[in-house]
């Protein structure tokens, strides 16, 4: 059975435990401190940063400028798993600028900060919270571009998106995390400026 850990409990971490869920996976939880708000689910494994992880394919639901602290915990850890960024670092007192390196991205950041060979996927940060919830944008099933160097990763996060009935899509080497947080920057501009729903999103055609 595929094994999901989440770090983070916020918006994000409760969308992606709903998909694995709905994909089958165990899924581990793991809060910022036992106070962090979130809604215990019957079933899932939860723990704070600091706890062992358990799954194959661990997800870091939490701001990107919140990966140096955890490497402190997990660096070594997470070089035998599958490491999935979802990060979009939006300059939310702007909301006009992305906090990415100018020549490079938040996955390959981390994927630097990462013992070498550490596979880095980037994934879901072209989907608001409640399309992965849902499953869907509205009128077609949710899709979600990813990107990474590592094959048998990809293809286990492929497998989880899957699993979950949604759409995967390879969008190529983890460069292309690079686009993919501008895409994921333009969405939530959009969505906060009301010019789309935050139920809806991009979405590819067939
Ligand atoms: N919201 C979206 O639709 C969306 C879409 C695509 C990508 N993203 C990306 O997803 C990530 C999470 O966003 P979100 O919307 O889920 O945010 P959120 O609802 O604010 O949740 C953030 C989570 O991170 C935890 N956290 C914050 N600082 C931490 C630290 N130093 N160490 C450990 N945990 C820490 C928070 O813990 P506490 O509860 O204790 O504060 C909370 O559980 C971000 O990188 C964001 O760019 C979000």
């Amino acid at each position: 059975m595929t094994s999901v850990s989440i770090i983070g409990s916020g918006k994000m971490g409760a969308a992606i435990a709903e998909v694995a869920s709905r994909a089958g996976a165990s899924v581990q939880i793991l809060k910022r401190s036992a106070t962090s708000p979130s809604a215990a689910r019957p079933g899932f494994d939860y723990g704070v940063v600091g706890d062992p992880i358990a799954g194959d394919l661990v997800v870091l639901a939490v701001p990107y400028t919140a990966y140096p602290s955890l490497l402190e915990h997990y660096r070594e850890q997470l070089a035998a798993r599958v490491v999935i960024d979802i990060s979009n670092p939006i300059d939310f007192s702007t909301y006009d600028e992305l906090r990415s390196p100018s020549d490079s991205s938040t996955a390959a950041e981390l994927a630097r900060l990462l013992p070498e060979g550490s596979a880095v996927v980037k994934a879901f940060n072209v989907n608001l919270g409640d399309t992965l919830t849902s499953g869907t944008n509205g009128t077609t099933v949710t899709t979600v571009l990813f990107a990474g160097d590592y094959a048998d990763a990809k293809e286990s996060v492929a497998g989880l998106i899957e699993a979950a009935g949604m759409r995967a899509v390879d969008v190529g080497p983890l460069t292309r995390a690079r686009e993919l947080e501008a895409m994921g920057f333009l969405q939530i501009i959009m969505a906060a400026l009301g010019k789309t729903r935050y139920e809806s999103g991009f979405a590819l055609l067939p």
